[in-house]
C-alpha cells in the first residue's frame, strides 16, 4: 500500500537478498578468512518469523517482487526448510531463490523444493578436486557435485552455476563449461570484488570477463545473447548454437550499478543497499523494540534513498569494513 523503493539516483529495488548467517563451512579465499568470520549468537540472527515479516513488508509495502536467501552459507540454518515454507503461505507466487555452496544439498534439495524453494544458484569454481581444496581450504568437491545432482534432481530448474574468475581456473574455465552443459547447468563466471575477508584483492590481479571469454573462445563458438533482464548482473552468450549458455558478471570491468535493482539484508537484520557501502540501517532493533510495519518500511526507504552511486572507478576503489561472506553475495 505504500510506495515503492527507490533511491536518490532513481533506481527501484525489485530483488531483496537476505544473508542467514555470516557462517560457512568453506572458507573461499576471496570471501572468508583462513579461521572463518566470528560466531554470531543465534539470539543476534534474524529468526524465522522475523525473516517472513521483513519479507511482508518488503512485498506489501515496498514493491519487492524477488527474494533470495544467501549467507555465509544458508544450508548452515537448520530452519531454512521452514524459512521457504514461512515464506512461501504468505506469497504463493513470490519467486524464492537461494544461493549456496551446495554442501547438504544431497539430503535437503527434495525438501526445499517441498517447502517451495523456487530456484538455486549453486558455487562451483573448479571440478578439479585438488584445486577445489586450494581454493575453498577444503576437500569436499565429492559432496558438492552430489549437490548439485540431487538439485537438479529435485525439479529446481533452473540451476545456475556460480565460478568466480580466478588465475588458478582461468586454463580449466573450458573444462568447467563441458562439465555444465552436459549436465543442463548454466554456469556464470562471476569476476571478483575487493570483498575477500583479507583485503588482499588487487586492481590489477582479477581475472577480467573479457580474459574468460578469449579462453572459452579458443574452445566453444559464442554468441551474444544480453542480460535477462536490465538489471541482471550476468551478461549471457549462447555456446555452439544452444540451448546452453555461458554468462559472465562483469561487477568490476563493466560496472552494471546504473541498472542496480537490489537491496540486501544483512544476517543481524540490517538493510545495506549497497555491497560497496557500509552505509546500514538497523531494522532489527525497530522488529525487536516493537515498531510496526510502517516504521520497517520507513526506515528501509530512508536508507535506501541514500543508496551508493556503486563502486567508484577502480583506482579509488576502498575496501568496505564487510566482507563478501558477511554481506551475502
Ligand atoms: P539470478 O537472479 O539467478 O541471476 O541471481 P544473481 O546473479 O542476482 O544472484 P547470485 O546470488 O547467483 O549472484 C551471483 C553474483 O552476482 C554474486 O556473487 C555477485 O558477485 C554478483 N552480484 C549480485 N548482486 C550484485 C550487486 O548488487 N552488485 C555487484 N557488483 N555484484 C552483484
Ligand atoms: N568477488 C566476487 N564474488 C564473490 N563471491 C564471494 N566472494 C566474492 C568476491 N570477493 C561469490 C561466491 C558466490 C556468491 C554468493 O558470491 O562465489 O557465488
Ligand atoms: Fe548495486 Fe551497489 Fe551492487 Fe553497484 S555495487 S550493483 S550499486 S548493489
Amino acid at each position: 500500500t505504500g510506495s515503492l523503493l527507490v533511491d536518490g539516483l532513481g533506481r527501484r529495488a525489485r530483488d531483496l537478498r537476505i544473508s542467514l548467517t555470516q557462517a560457512c563451512n568453506l572458507r573461499c579465499r576471496y570471501c572468508m578468512p583462513a579461521e572463518g568470520l566470528p560466531i554470531m549468537p543465534r539470539d543476534e540472527l534474524l529468526s524465522t518469523a522475523e525473516v517472513a515479516r521483513l519479507v511482508d513488508v518488503a512485498v506489501h509495502d515496498l514493491g519487492i517482487e524477488e527474494v533470495r536467501l544467501t549467507g555465509g552459507e544458508p544450508l548452515i540454518r537448520r530452519d531454512l526448510e521452514e524459512i521457504v515454507a514461512a515464506i512461501r503461505a504468505r506469497h504463493p507466487e513470490l519467486p524464492v531463490a537461494l544461493t549456496t555452496n551446495g554442501l547438504g544439498l544431497t539430503r535437503r534439495a527434495a525438501a526445499l523444493a517441498a517447502a517451495g524453494l523456487s530456484r538455486i544458484n549453486i558455487s562451483l569454481d573448479t571440478v578439479d578436486r585438488e584445486l577445489f581444496a586450494q581454493i575453498t581450504r577444503r576437500d569436499r568437491l565429492p559432496e558438492v557435485l552430489d549437490g548439485i545432482d540431487a538439485a537438479v534432481a529435485a525439479g529446481l530448474s533452473p540451476v545456475k552455476i556460480n565460478a568466480v574468475a580466478l588465475h588458478e581456473t582461468l586454463p580449466h574455465a573450458p573444462q568447467l563449461l563441458r562439465w555444465c552443459l552436459d549436465r543442463g547447468l548454466s554456469l556464470r563466471f562471476i569476476e571478483s570484488m575487493p570483498l575477500d575477508a583479507d583485503g588482499t584483492w588487487s586492481r590489477d590481479g582479477f581475472v577480467t570477463a573479457a580474459q574468460m571469454l578469449e579462453v572459452l573462445g579458443g574452445h566453444f563458438a559464442l554468441e551474444a545473447v544480453g542480460r535477462e533482464d536490465p538489471g541482471a548482473p550476468a551478461e549471457l552468450w549462447r555456446v555452439d548454437g544452444g540451448p546452453g549458455t555461458v554468462g559472465v558478471i562483469a561487477s568490476m570491468s563493466r560496472s552494471f550499478c546504473g541498472a542496480c535493482d537490489r537491496t540486501r539484508i544483512t544476517a543481524e537484520g540490517r538493510v545495506r543497499p549497497c555491497l560497496f557501502s557500509d552505509d546500514e540501517i538497523d531494522l532489527r532493533a525497530i522488529l525487536r523494540g516493537g515498531g510496526d510495519d510502517a516504521a520497517l518500511a520507513a526506515a528501509w526507504r530512508e536508507v535506501t534513498w541514500r543508496k551508493s552511486p556503486g563502486h567508484l572507478p577502480a583506482d579509488v576503489l576502498t575496501h568496505p569494513r564487510r566482507s563478501m561472506g558477511a554481506i551475502g553475495g
